[in-house]
């Protein structure tokens, strides 16, 4: 079947957190919403036709994940990403963002050190903070406009005393996919100082053509002793209303020790269509998956294409993965506050700012392309208009 993502589709007054929030975030309500990480296309004809089905039935209560959900993202992984995992190692979250958080609590005491590697998907700060765990920064090292871990820094995080680090994998917001070499590099000295890993895979299954998602805790037993992985369909299929995702370790402590705090805020019944739509998602979801692969790999041609139009004042690399692009407005000499005025007021986007996602972001916005082509191309123009005007 052909899926038509170049059909403009209005998310207004849908309760779209990016749509319909733009007046209190931006100040705006006709800002072009580039920002928060879902996508403006239809979710899929499968997935919909799974949740209308269960609707049918007019009865919705509690509810439960049976062999079926679990045998689904089993197959996934093992298809998509050649992970073999059992049963046993699977725990739901009602969503990402809740499941590291849980783990923080579970694993860690206040005034515990964890690592985050900025710039990062800032809920990962929270994280840290909001539980009076201490932050240790590892930031990414930027070199040649790509980005790698500073292996000495973590080695000297784990030394001075870090329980855990948090990875993004692959990197939300400048789109690294990992290569085995440098998880496995960065794992090894984590196993040394025994560091317990959270590894956030959500964006797993959007890594883009010519990459290829590397599992962190594939790589070897000792690294998956210490790993806890969080997956989910959301983020992948345009789910993400439904806060349901998993979480995987094969370590039967991690596991205990994760189910214990969900179970302690009985959170872990998760949501009729969220289980209903993930295990669609993984059964029937594939051929939409490569035909979103092949569109947003031609927004991400499309956005290289306009860079030279764009120059000198904008760079950009094109992301290995996450449908986001990392955009360097440095040029511009502008601070960040100007810089989001002016991307707000002049260009009339609204955009994620850089400085949100902690050290290393001043000077860049981030760029969601998970949209008609017609839309980014609209976008840029009107970029591209204000820098003409303005600079
Ligand atoms: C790295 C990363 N983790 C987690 C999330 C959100 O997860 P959830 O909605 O399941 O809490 C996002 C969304 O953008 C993300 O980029």
């Amino acid at each position: 079947m052909q899926y038509n993502f170049d059909e403009i589709i209005s998310r207004k007054n849908t309760r779209s957190v990016k749509y319909d929030l733009r007046t209190e975030i931006f100040g705006k309500s006709d800002v072009l919403p580039m920002w928060v990480a879902d996508m403006d296309f239809r979710t899929p004809d499968v997935i919909i036709e799974a949740i209308k089905q269960r609707l049918d039935h007019e009865i919705l209560g509690y509810s439960i994940r049976d062999d079926a959900y679990d045998n689904a993202l089993i197959n996934w992984l093992e298809r998509r990403h050649q992970w073999n995992i059992q049963k046993e190692w699977i725990a739901f979250a009602p969503g990402i963002v809740p499941g590291f958080n849980l783990a923080v609590m579970a694993f860690t005491e206040p005034g515990d050190g964890i690592i985050v590697q900025p710039p990062v998907y800032f809920p990962f700060f929270g994280a840290v903070k909001d539980h009076q765990r201490q932050l240790m920064l590892n930031p990414l090292i930027r070199q040649n406009g790509n980005y790698f871990m500073d292996y000495d820094n973590l080695e000297q995080c784990c030394r001075d005393g870090a329980r855990m680090l948090i990875l993004c994998n692959p990197h939300n917001p400048v789109g690294r996919a990992w290569t085995p070499e440098e998880l496995k590099r960065m794992g090894d000295i984590c196993l040394k100082y025994n560091v317990l890993i959270i590894s956030d895979e959500i964006h797993a299954d959007l890594v883009n053509r010519g990459y290829k998602h590397t599992v962190l805790a594939g790589l070897s037993p000792g690294i998956a002793a210490l790993t806890i992985t969080m997956v989910a369909a959301s983020k992948t299929f345009n789910l993400a209303g439904l806060g349901t995702a998993s979480v995987i370790a094969s370590n039967p402590e991690l596991l205990e020790g994760y189910n214990r705090m969900l179970n302690a805020v009985h959170v872990g019944m998760g949501n009729i269509f969220g289980n209903v739509a993930t295990e669609a998602a993984y059964n029937k979801g594939e051929p939409w998956l490569e035909q979103l692969l092949d569109y947003i790999d031609g927004n991400v041609q499309f956005l290289m294409s306009y860079q030279q139009r764009l120059q000198p004042w904008v760079n950009y690399e094109a992301p290995e993965a996450t449908y986001m692009a990392w955009l360097n407005f440095s040029k511009l000499g502008l601070d960040d506050e100007s810089l989001n005025s002016f991307i707000i007021h002049e260009a009339g986007l609204g955009l994620n700012a850089g400085i949100q996602f902690g050290n290393g972001g001043e000077g860049f916005m981030r760029i969601n392309l998970a949209c008609p082509r017609a839309t980014l191309r609209k976008a840029l123009d009107q970029l591209e208009k204000a820098l003409y005007i303005n600079f």
